[in-house]
């Protein structure tokens, strides 16, 4: 089977991003990642595409007049990536619907909280505060609505009386970098099947 071309898009700590460098690097995934793209000059992410050999595109959010103007170079970078699946990995910022509508079934994304509860920002947060007894995290398609893309995968943790929003995140984290590769594989394996809602797993 050809290897499909996956790009990330990542704004941070990048910690998934390298789980799925490692699950390509391992053969558990057989893609090649052709770029990593990012809207934060200063994400640790760069540092471990820099290890990895893979080329970064870098648009500076900060370095644009308005969120359009933006939205227009990220667009750009994405279209030239020429990549078969783009994986948002901690990407901070809703994609605006052009976006969207320029890549359908060809974007996925990693939510830490079982979606659809705890859309948005913060979700370990609002698992805590809600007083949740399971949390965990989604890999779903990415569509126009916020976090509500059809799913492709979810795991689950306790929640622990004693957690804050730490805790809780490194509980998550650690079932996040199995669970994106794992989807990521199933992807570049042709294994997906969207039937409207739902992801059938061939
Ligand atoms: C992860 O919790 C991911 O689910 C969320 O943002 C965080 C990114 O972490 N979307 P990292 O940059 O992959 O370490």
């Amino acid at each position: 089977m050809m290897k499909k071309r996956i790009a990330v898009v990542a704004s941070g700590r990048g910690s998934n991003f390298q789980a799925v460098i490692d699950a390509i690097r391992a053969g558990t995934v057989p893609a090649e990642c052709a770029a990593l793209i990012t809207d934060n000059p200063k994400a640790y992410a760069l540092e471990r595409a820099q290890k990895a050999g893979i080329p970064c595109r870098i648009i500076d959010y900060a370095t644009f007049p308005s969120r359009e103007v933006y939205e227009r170079a990220l667009l750009l970078t994405m279209k030239e990536a020429d990549v078969d699946l783009f994986v948002l990995a901690g990407y901070m910022r809703i994609l605006s619907s052009s976006i969207v509508r320029a890549f359908p079934q060809k974007m996925i994304n990693i939510h830490p909280a079982l979606l659809p509860s705890f859309t948005g920002l913060h979700a370990q947060r609002q698992a805590v505060l809600y007083g949740v007894k399971v949390a965990g995290c989604t890999v779903h398609f990415v569509d126009e609505s916020l976090d509500g893309g059809p799913i492709i995968l979810q795991k689950c943790v306790p929640v622990l009386d004693s957690d804050d929003e730490d805790a809780l995140a490194e509980r998550i984290l650690l079932h996040e970098h199995q669970c994106l590769p794992e989807a990521i594989r199933l992807f570049c394996e042709d294994r997906l099947v969207i039937e409207g809602r739902k992801v059938r797993i061939l």
